[in-house]
């Protein structure tokens, strides 16, 4: 399941972590990678604990946390440290990988298991080409390039790649949530639901069918949340 998140970022907080991202110092995008995934890794990263990383890093998270989309989307148990990357000049490209199942934060020791990864753009789609995010699905390629400021969420287990970036810049940041629901069917069943019921209230108010569905989510995650 693929969910884009439109607007986590404001325009006030797109563009400052834009101005921050900008002077800050970047470095080749293998710090973080693991073996296989260093072969065809090919782009800059903000070294995870710099001051620029750790200032915008707290952005995204306040951000996420009053997102209702994504909380209802992820339902996020651990969520790891957002990271940085810029794709531009010699360092354009990401080839197919499978991020790692299971990260450690560089600061914390935690331990967060991939459940799900996410993309936050930071660029505007315009200022550069190429650059979409190919995620690889048993429904064949989706190709991803979004408005500054919009997210995606996909399966951590989902092969995927970076295409070239062939003009300008492209910045975005990227981190994997570990969910309190482990199983994608499981979270994508509760999500539809919570979706449902949202729009039933809506349109049809507190009705007793809607308040007896909404006791049924509930119980649902009762029943599969592991925290
Ligand atoms: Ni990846």
């Amino acid at each position: 399941m693929l969910i884009q998140i439109p607007e986590v970022l404001s325009i006030e907080e797109l563009a400052r972590c834009r101005a921050i991202l900008a002077g800050a110092d970047w470095a080749d995008g293998r710090i973080t990678a693991g073996t296989q995934s260093a072969k065809v890794k090919q782009n800059l990263q903000l070294p995870e604990l710099c001051e620029a990383s750790l200032t915008v890093r707290q952005v995204v998270l306040e951000a996420l946390n009053r997102n209702a989309l994504f909380l209802s989307a992820a339902l996020p148990k651990r969520i790891f440290p957002p990271l940085f990357n810029r794709y531009e000049g010699a360092y354009n490209t990401f080839g197919n990988h499978i991020d790692n199942a299971v990260r450690v934060c560089a600061d914390s020791g935690v331990r967060v298991r991939t459940d799900l990864s996410a993309t936050l753009f930071f660029s505007d789609p315009d200022s550069y080409d190429g650059g979409e995010l190919v995620i690889e699905d048993t429904y064949g390629d989706h190709a991803v390039k979004l408005a500054a400021g919009d997210m995606v969420l996909y399966p951590g287990s989902s092969l995927h790649r970076v295409v070239p970036v062939t003009r300008g810049a492209r910045l975005a940041s990227f981190f994997w949530i570990e969910s309190m629901v482990r199983e994608t069917e499981r979270r994508r069943l509760l999500f539809e639901m919570d979706m449902a019921i949202l729009e039933l209230r809506e349109t049809q108010g507190d009705i007793p069918a809607a308040v007896n569905l909404t006791g049924c989510y509930h119980n649902l995650l009762r029943m599969w949340a592991d925290m």
